[in-house]
């Protein structure tokens, strides 16, 4: 399975720590990006930046949590970042279709919306999945081609 690269803003220290030790349990490499604890209070758009740098530094190959109060400012964050597919996930549905239709390789969610037992099963669906070739390829290009033509950059 790949390796996951989880933020968090100091809204979703605890949640952040239950994915973890989630994770972790089932043998995913994560790595934590931050944030430190609920003490730090590093903005949401930076805690994403800095997963999103990881993601794109691996080629791709890494995937992506991010965590905060609702999941939204993360998920509008993380869509900044050239070949980044974030989305807001709340229900296992949603999650099996960020995956297979979307080609999401960050999922985002709000600490102060789910509690932690669906956050968990939202995740292993999206863990669990791969995107295969479908007809929502073309839709995913259409995406990287709207990206191309807006000059979103990938480096720093
Ligand atoms: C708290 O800063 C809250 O605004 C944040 O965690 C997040 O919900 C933003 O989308």
């Amino acid at each position: 399975m790949r390796t996951i690269v989880i933020g968090c803003d100091n809204a979703a220290v605890s949640l952040k720590n239950e994915l973890i030790a989630f994770m972790k349990s089932k043998g995913v490499k994560v790595e934590d990006a931050g944030c430190s604890g609920s003490e730090d209070s590093t903005y949401y758009p930076y805690i994403a930046e800095r997963v999103c740098q990881r993601i794109i530094d691996s080629g791709y190959e890494k995937h992506g949590v991010l965590i905060c109060g609702t999941g939204l400012g993360m998920a509008i964050s993380a869509n900044k970042f050239k070949g980044i597919r974030a989305g807001v996930c709340h229900d296992p549905y949603s999650a099996e279709r960020l995956k297979l239709s979307n080609n999401g390789n960050v999922l985002c969610m709000g600490e102060r919306v789910i509690g932690v037992e669906l956050a968990k099963k939202i995740l292993w669906e999206w863990l669990n999945l791969e995107f295969v070739d479908s007809p929502s390829t073309p839709k995913v290009e259409a995406i990287n081609e709207i990206e191309e033509k807006n000059h979103i950059c990938a480096a720093r």
